[in-house]
């Protein structure tokens, strides 16, 4: 006989995620199991769900769990069959004339897909194949870091909206930039709708401008803005385990691709988007 296995959820670090152990996703998960998820999630902003073992319908059907699927740009990285996942493979991108490959994806803080007017709630990724060493992400509690600041700082910053643009980079498409192409208003300060915390919510690689600022000194305050706040209080350094699933609160969360690895080993992530509100 072999005994059921049990729901565990431990944190990963102080300033937020949670690690989830004891499910098998493939198997139909009982309601109180997702329940303790769904709200781990809302809590800890950054869940890994450990040992996993899916095939891309297996791991869409899981993530039907936590919402629906919607349409990610860089539409050359998505999966034939299943075009709900992008393949993220740093071995994908052009080799520079130097024989050294530059990975896609921002290196700086960030939300995902800020130039949509609906930006995904949740960002999912499936580790599929890790480099040697390395290749770790790191994530921000943004709720932790805006309520950090002295309060008269956060009534300014509450005033605030961004306009995000897409990427002005190689590997973004014509066709992707003209579908979405069109820049998206959002408050720089956001609130979560469940929890109802507010968080900064910014993606600075997509920044055409704060509203009434010049472009520069729109990317100069943000920058520096995200420089104080986000310190080693707010933040966890994820070090992937293949089999890993981890879900992203992007609404409330920024994160950062560490190049701390050879991006010819190869680093393959399945990620996938999950729909989101218009940010209030
Ligand atoms: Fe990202």
């Amino acid at each position: 006989m072999t005994l059921a296995k049990t729901l565990a959820i431990t944190p990963l670090s102080d300033a937020l995620g949670a690690e989830v152990t004891g499910i098998d996703l493939r198997e139909p998960v009982d309601k109180a199991d997702a329940a303790r998820m769904e709200q781990a999630l809302t809590e800890r902003l950054v869940l890994v769900i450990r040992d996993q073992k899916f095939s891309p319908d297996q791991y869409l059907a899981a993530l039907r769990l936590f919402g629906n699927t919607m349409h990610q740009h860089l539409t050359g990285l998505l999966m034939k069959d299943h075009p709900e996942i992008a393949v993220l493979d740093s071995r994908r991108t052009k080799a520079a004339p130097d024989g050294v490959y530059a990975p896609i994806g921002s290196r700086d803080w960030h939300t995902d897909h800020t130039n949509h007017a609906r930006p995904p709630k949740i960002t999912a990724l499936y580790a599929v194949k890790l480099p040697k060493s390395g290749g770790d992400t790191g994530f921000a509690n943004m709720q932790r870091a805006y309520d950090s600041l002295p309060a008269e700082e956060r009534d300014a910053l509450g005033k605030l909206k961004t306009v995000s643009k897409i990427e002005d980079r190689e590997y973004v498409s014509a066709e992707d930039r003209k579908k979405y192409g069109v820049p998206q208003t959002h408050p720089l300060i956001r609130t979560h709708p469940v929890s109802r915390k507010k968080a900064i919510y910014v993606h600075p690689g997509k920044l055409a401008r704060i509203e009434g600022m010049e472009p520069e000194e729109s990317l100069d305050y943000v920058n520096g803005l995200l420089d104080r706040v986000i310190t080693p209080d707010v933040t966890y350094r994820h070090k992937w385990r293949t089999g890993d699933m981890l879900l992203c609160d992007n609404r409330a969360v920024l994160h950062i691709a560490h190049r701390d690895y050879d991006p010819a080993e190869g680093r393959v992530m399945h990620r996938v988007l999950l729909e989101g509100d218009v940010p209030f």
